[in-house]
């Protein structure tokens, strides 16, 4: 039981401490977000993501690595608008260059698995879409669900997903 649960979480808190050491690589910028909420929002999101892939019967470490990085593009430029298209080739570049350098000891991130984080950060703002897409659904849900856990403004379409996350937990709803 101990093998597979780490087996499940290795790749993903190996991500955590290169996507923290990145963070301080880009500590210096002027920023839409200040950095600590992205620091905040990215564990909090792992974490959340893959609580939630476990109802939902997705890969759960996957779900922690999307969580994790689908807001790359707000660390590494500093800039709100448009950040989920323009993470898709920071966060494929960044897991491929995670599978180059670490891949052998940490495990490997599939070409397909890597495209579908990288599909996930490309959609995750557009939240007031539902696409049938199980894992870019989860992604949304899970952003919008941390969004209100940490008392960020809350339009009626992040209490919407929060809601569906609450529901899947059966929790009251808002
Ligand atoms: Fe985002």
């Amino acid at each position: 039981m101990k093998d597979v649960h780490e087996l499940q979480s290795r790749r993903l808190n190996f991500i955590l401490e290169l996507l923290l050491e990145k963070t301080k690589e880009f500590a210096d910028l002027n920023r839409d977000q200040p950095l600590e909420w992205s620091i905040m929002h990215m564990y909090s999101c792992s974490q959340l993501a893959k609580l939630l892939a476990i109802k939902r019967g997705l890969d759960q470490e996957i779900a922690g690595i999307a969580g994790a990085i689908h807001d790359l593009a707000i660390i590494e430029t500093g800039i709100f608008k448009d950040h989920g298209p323009n993470g898709a080739n920071l966060v494929r570049d960044f897991l491929k260059n995670y599978n180059k350098r670490f891949g052998d000891s940490y495990g490997f991130i599939s070409d397909e698995e890597i495209e579908l984080i990288v599909k996930a950060t490309i959609h995750h703002s557009d939240k007031k879409q539902y696409s049938g897409d199980t894992f870019v659904e989860l992604i949304k849900d899970v952003d919008s669900f941390d969004r209100y856990l940490h008392g960020k403004e809350t339009y009626d379409f992040y209490v919407e997903r929060t809601n569906r996350v609450l529901k899947d937990l059966n929790y009251p709803l808002l």
